[in-house]
């Protein structure tokens, strides 16, 4: 059996494979499927220091191998989880990534100093959330934005301090570098791509914010190239993901540099789906003679 075991910003997990954030809520909706403490890790739902009830719908709508999204960062807010939905997680054994978002710098601090003593294992701090009017990815698009959140919250946070990057950027090796200067212990990418479907019989975009995310197959090969772009200009260890679907998809994300994945839209059509890639990713190692995962990481060799 090849060792699946990773280590991301101090900590360790039991193999490479996350639930991103979003897709999997606070996991109870999962249970019937499989035991979650399967996961390598579960991102959660991003949250805010307020209960936010969303985006009016529609706010989700499939497209050619992929889905749009507009939900608008619903969740109960950090009192909330604290107090019903982290009790529940902590009987599971796998890492806890709380997925941080707000309108302001000082809204991220504020959670990052809720959650500080809580047994989160790892903060997310989401300066890419494309589908709220303040804050989310208007932070994320800048090298001072992003870089100016990070000082902030680095010092409110106890826990390691990943930051997910937008991919609407022109140059995101400049932002994941401007991140990493100010003391992110980790970067994850991508979030989704903005987009936008019209419905051409009532002329109406398909999501009532117009505009909304892009995830599943479809942005793979856009994740792949911005992680072997950041993975390559920073020292700090990098969590892919954006349209995997399969143990191969993880495999090669690994190849371009990541540490760890994380699995999103997939699960919407298959709920089984991180299970099978932790299953599949330990018999491509195993017929490949790899004793461990870490091994295959950032070994893509580029033709020129
Ligand atoms: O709209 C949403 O809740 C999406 C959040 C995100 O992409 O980070």
């Amino acid at each position: 059996m090849a060792n699946l075991s990773v280590n991301i910003a101090g900590v360790t997990l039991k193999n490479p494979v996350i639930t991103a954030s979003g897709c999997f809520g606070f996991g109870r909706e999962y249970e019937d499927f499989y035991d979650i403490s399967r996961l390598g890790g579960i991102s959660l739902k991003g949250m805010t220091a307020k209960k936010r009830l969303g985006n009016p719908p529609p706010r989700i709508a499939e497209t050619p191998a992929g889905m749009l999204n507009s939900v608008g960062l619903q969740n109960p807010g950090v009192d909330a989880f604290l107090r019903d939905d982290l009790p529940y997680l902590k009987t599971k054994d796998t890492v806890l990534i709380a997925n941080i978002a707000g309108s302001t710098v000082e809204d991220y601090c504020e959670i990052a100093s809720r959650l500080a003593d809580s047994e989160v294992d790892l903060l997310e701090l989401n300066i890419s959330c494309p589908n709220v009017k303040e804050g989310g990815v208007a932070f994320g698009v800048s090298c001072e934005g992003a870089a100016g959140v990070v000082r902030a919250v680095k010092r409110h946070a106890r826990q390691p301090l990943l930051v997910k990057l937008s991919p609407n950027v022109t140059d995101i090796v400049s932002i994941a570098k401007a991140v990493e200067s100010e003391g992110a212990n980790g970067i994850s990418l991508i979030n989704t791509l903005l987009g936008m479907r019209i419905d051409i019989e009532r002329r109406r975009p398909v999501l009532y914010n117009n505009v909304g995310g892009l995830s599943g197959p479809a942005v793979f090969p856009v994740a792949v190239r911005m992680v072997w772009q950041v993975a390559n200009a920073v020292k700090v260890p990098v969590v892919g993901m954006g349209g995997i679907a399969s143990a191969k998809d993880a495999i090669e994300m690994m190849m371009a540099g990541a540490s760890a994945v994380q699995v999103g839209a997939a699960m919407f059509s298959d709920p089984m789906a991180p299970v099978k890639i932790i299953e599949g990713m330990e018999s491509w190692l195993s017929g490949h003679g790899i004793a461990d995962v870490g091994e295959i990481v950032g070994t893509v060799r580029p033709w020129s």
